[in-house]
């Protein structure tokens, strides 16, 4: 089976990376990394010559580089390569929001499908940041609807997508979503109950078809992004 790097090492090497054209979840509560880990995916895999699109729904592509660069990631340059496109849909969610309140028109909602829309034709790798940002006013059974088109959609299209939601989104829906993915990746802030510091850790929750960690791997946000600092040995 063939896998795409994440970009973050210690993922990488102990599962050999996201099978391909899969969808994994990730998921994590604010300030956990979700956008770091998108951008970090997203910049692997344009390095590897793969076509990447980054979906960003909060904040524009502006914002994005300006974290990048933070990691002395210079993702600006690579958009000029052609392996890496960002989609601002931040004005789009605007107008949306506006329109559901004007008219509340059924079919607007939530319809993941603007995801795609204009996606390009040659697309291989996906990452949309965030999908939580269009689930206001669905009900479980419509969000589960319309998140199963979508990786249903992307797996037709043999994309290997991350797909990000925020634990603000209702925890119904993160366990909806958990379920029609292939993978699913949770950020996490805990105490160390020894230490009694606080830490940030990652659980790979699950990898169909893939050796993955049992143990929290913990991790930290350097000098080059996301980093595993412990907790890759497995059960086995
Ligand atoms: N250069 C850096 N070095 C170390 N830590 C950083 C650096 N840049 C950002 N961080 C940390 O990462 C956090 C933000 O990560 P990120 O934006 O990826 O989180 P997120 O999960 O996407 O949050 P949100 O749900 O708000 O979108 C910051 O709050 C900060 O703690
Ligand atoms: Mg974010």
């Amino acid at each position: 089976m063939e896998r795409i790097k994440t970009g973050i090492e210690g993922i990488d090497q102990f599962t050999g990376g996201i099978p391909r054209g899969k969808s994994v979840l990730l998921t994590g509560d604010a300030g956990s990394g979700k956008t770091i880990f998108g951008l970090q995916f997203a910049l692997k895999s344009s390095q590897n010559n793969l076509k990447t699109v980054y979906v960003t729904t909060e904040e524009d592509s502006n914002d994005l580089f300006v974290q990048g660069s933070t990691f002395k990631w210079d993702i600006q340059s690579v958009t000029e390569s052609d392996f890496l496109t960002f989609i601002e849909l931040a004005g789009v969610r605007a107008r949306v929001i506006e329109a559901e309140i004007n008219i509340n028109v059924g079919s607007m909602k939530g319809n993941f499908s603007k995801f795609l829309k204009d996606l390009p034709e040659d697309t291989e790798v996906l990452v949309i940041d965030n999908i939580g940002s269009y689930t206001a006013q669905l009900t479980p059974y419509e969000f589960r609807d319309r998140f199963d088109l979508l990786v249903y959609e992307l797996n037709k299209r043999n994309i290997t997508a991350l797909i990000i939601l925020d634990s603000a989104t209702s925890k119904e829906f993160n366990e909806i979503a958990l379920f029609s993915v292939y993978g699913a990746i949770k950020l996490m802030k805990r105490e160390n109950p020894y230490t009694g510091r606080r830490e940030r850790v990652m659980d790979v929750v699950k990898m169909r078809s893939t050796k993955t960690p049992t143990q929290f791997m913990t991790y930290e946000i350097g000098e080059e992004g996301i980093q595993i600092v412990s907790g890759m040995e497995s059960k086995e």
